[in-house]
C-alpha cells in the first residue's frame, strides 16, 4: 500500500489549486491532527489519515457549482474511485469511506478511526488558527466580512455539535468560547 496516502494528498491538493477551497491551513490542520489523535488513541493511521485527505476532496468543486451539501457525497463518489485503483482490503476500504460520509455526521460512525476524522476536521474551526484561516478562506472567495463572520460562526456551532472525543474536548472547548465571544463583540462593536 506504498504511496497511497501521498497520491490522496497530491489528488487533494490538486483539488484546492482548481478550486482555491479549502485552504492549505485547513487541510494541514485536519491533517495533522488526525494523525496525532490516531497516534494517541491507538487507532489505524493509515485509514485516518486517508480519511482527512479525502473527506472534504470535492468540497472546492461543490461550493464553486453552488452545492456544497452536496460535498460529502461528491467526495466519497471520488474517493471510492480512487480507492479502486489500489488492492486495499475491503473492510478497510468501507472504514476509510465512512470517514468520508461520517465527518459531518451524516451518518454513524462506523469505526473510531471515522470519529477521529470527524474530530480532527472540528480543528479547522474551533482553533484560533483555523477559525481566522476559514474567516479569510471565505472572505477569498467573494463574501463580504459580515456574510463571511456568519458562516465561520455557523461552521462553529456545527463543529462544536461534532466534537465527541474526549481529548478533543478537553482542547477546543476553551478555544469554543473564546471564539464565540470574539465573534460577538465582532458583530457588537465597532
Ligand atoms: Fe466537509
Amino acid at each position: 500500500m506504498d504511496g497511497i496516502i501521498e497520491a490522496a494528498e497530491k489528488l487533494a491538493l490538486k483539488e484546492i489549486e482548481t478550486y482555491n477551497f479549502p485552504s492549505l491551513i485547513s487541510f494541514e490542520i485536519s491533517n495533522k491532527k488526525g494523525l496525532e489523535l490516531a497516534k494517541k488513541l491507538n487507532a489505524d493511521i493509515f485509514i485516518v489519515q486517508l480519511g482527512t485527505r479525502l473527506m472534504d476532496l470535492k468540497l472546492g468543486q461543490a461550493i464553486s457549482e453552488k452545492r456544497s451539501k452536496e460535498h460529502v457525497k461528491m467526495s466519497s463518489d471520488s474517493a471510492k474511485e480512487f480507492l479502486s485503483k489500489y488492492d486495499i482490503d475491503e473492510n478497510m476500504k468501507i472504514k476509510i469511506i465512512n470517514c468520508i460520509e461520517a465527518h459531518h455526521k451524516d451518518v454513524p460512525f462506523i469505526c473510531k478511526e471515522a470519529e477521529i476524522v470527524a474530530n480532527a476536521d472540528c480543528y479547522r474551526f474551533l482553533t484560533p488558527k483555523g477559525f481566522l484561516s476559514s474567516l479569510v478562506g471565505y472572505v477569498k472567495n467573494g463574501k463580504t466580512f459580515e456574510e463571511a463572520l456568519n458562516q465561520a460562526e455557523s461552521k462553529v456551532d456545527e463543529k462544536a455539535a461534532i466534537v465527541s472525543l474526549e481529548i478533543v474536548k478537553k482542547e477546543l472547548d476553551s478555544h469554543c468560547i473564546q471564539i464565540k465571544k470574539f465573534i460577538k463583540e465582532a458583530k457588537e462593536l465597532v
